[in-house]
């Protein structure tokens, strides 16, 4: 069969448009029309074409993630390139940023290429591997930047960590600058964050025992204000360091997982000062707030924030200050989750997630909600024929069905890791299908529209 597919019957949207009852040709792995009733009665006429009847269901740009840890190398018992890749189809993501904390961090453009190029030949998805800021994250190095290319290395980021010296930052923002490199910063003061968290621990502790004094508990409930506070702090005074950095380097910053309000605000003032600051929010930080006793799978960094901080980030989302919606997939095995590794599965539950939060709760329209998760991204990476249904644009599209109710369990994810703060909880938004370059790489189990 050749590389041709209309979907039919669907409400198309992206960042632009909504419309209803429409169809859309995909062929040699681009967008080629948008069939009016006539030419779709000829298409389908053709056997050589793989037809779709979408009805009930909404066709969307494919998702682009700023954020994916694939853990290749060094850590594949958590995740691969390959499962990683799954999981993002299975999501309705084309293309992934993946993050350099593996085994060696990847801190060279060959290692960035031999991940990229795997992706490629497994022909799922398209990852764009990420290049430490410092050599092997020693906080120091920089010199390695001066050989990334743009286009192969469209990213550079630290995540997982800060960059402490701020002499160090500068010269990195200022390479990426000259190189139209994005800088993604992991806004975190690592002395704060460390002071806080064993006091936090503590009081955690105390207010997961059943009994124990009810004095002793509202002195817990005291003390974990006070280290979430400090947590808060950790961030925005990172936070705010990093972008008066970039304003003398001149660079692309762009903030990842943005979870406080002061810096929303932070990244809004320094973008009226010409600062050049893009920044994502995670489904997690706005699905649900911490600050009560956490399970030990809802462990995250940066951690889960006060209603009001989830109330402003949904807010930032909705009013266009926030660019992106970005997952921070970052599965574990369930043994270091035990022992409180941060993070957990997000690509397979995002768009669920946003949609029942966002759109069904928020009013956030679809077509923001497309342009959070595919247009600015696409924008932020240069991606210029990505992101949105148009023709001669990728054919990286995801079908979903948007009154379908499920109910998340992490055992069923493709990603390796199995966990997600989310399991048990009821979403609407199921993604039925993804195409990547026009082929079918992902449909749901039951979905017979085929
Ligand atoms: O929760 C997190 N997990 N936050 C990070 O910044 C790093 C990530 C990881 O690599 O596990
Ligand atoms: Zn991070």
């Amino acid at each position: 069969m050749r590389n041709a597919v209309v979907i039919f019957n669907a409400r198309l949207v992206d960042a632009t448009m909504d419309k209803k009852n429409a169809a859309i040709f995909l062929e040699n792995g681009k967008i080629k029309e948008f069939p009016d009733k006539s030419a779709l009665k000829e298409i389908l006429k053709d056997d050589s074409v793989l037809k779709l009847d979408a009805k009930g269901c909404c066709v969307l740009p494919s998702f682009i993630d700023m954020h994916s840890h694939f853990r290749d190398p060094g850590f594949t018992q958590k995740e691969d390139i390959e499962s990683g890749s799954s999981a993002a189809a299975a999501g309705g993501f084309s293309t992934c940023v993946l993050m350099p904390n593996t085994n060696p961090v990847v801190s060279s453009q060959e290692l960035a290429e031999f991940n990229n190029s795997k992706a490629e030949k497994l022909g799922l998805c398209k990852v764009f591997q990420s290049v430490s800021i410092t050599e092997n994250f020693d906080g120091k190095t920089t010199s390695h930047l001066d050989r990334l290319e743009r286009a192969k290395v469209p990213v550079i980021s630290e995540d997982g960590k800060e960059v402490c010296d701020s002499s160090v930052m500068l010269g990195a923002m200022k390479i990426a600058a000259k190189k139209k490199i994005v800088v993604c910063c992991h806004c975190e003061d690592p002395f704060l964050a460390e002071s806080a968290r064993p006091f936090r621990k503590a009081a955690l502790e105390i207010l997961a025992e059943n009994g124990g004094g009810s004095k002793e508990k509202k002195e817990a409930v005291e003390k974990l204000k006070a280290a979430d506070s400090i947590l808060a702090c950790a961030e925005d005074a990172a936070t705010f360091r990093n972008l008066r950095l970039a304003k003398d380097a001149g660079c692309h910053i762009h903030l990842c997982h943005v979870s406080t309000s002061a810096s929303v605000e932070a990244a809004k003032k320094a973008r009226q000062e010409g600062v050049d600051v893009t920044f994502e929010i995670t489904p997690h930080h706005i699905f649900m707030s911490g600050g009560k006793a956490p399970e030990i799978f809802n462990i995250v960094n940066p951690p889960l924030r006060s209603e009001s901080d989830r109330l402003a980030l949904i807010q930032a989302l909705k009013n266009g200050d926030a660019d992106c919606i970005a997952t921070d997939h970052a599965p574990h095995t369930l043994q270091d989750k035990k022992n409180g590794s941060p993070g957990f599965s997000g690509l397979e539950t995002a768009f669920s997630a946003c949609y029942t939060m966002l759109s069904r709760k928020f009013g956030i329209s679809l077509k923001r909600l497309s342009q959070l998760m595919s247009a600015n991204p696409a924008k932020i990476l240069g991606l210029k024929k990505e992101g949105l249904l148009k023709e001669g644009y990728a054919a990286n599209i995801v079908v979903v069905n948007l009154d379908k109710c499920w109910i998340v369990r992490g055992a069923s994810f493709m990603s390796r890791g199995k966990y997600t703060p989310l399991e048990g909880k009821k979403l609407f938004g199921a993604v039925e299908a993804t195409f990547f370059n026009g082929r079918l790489v992902f449909h749901a189990p039951d979905f017979s529209s085929l």
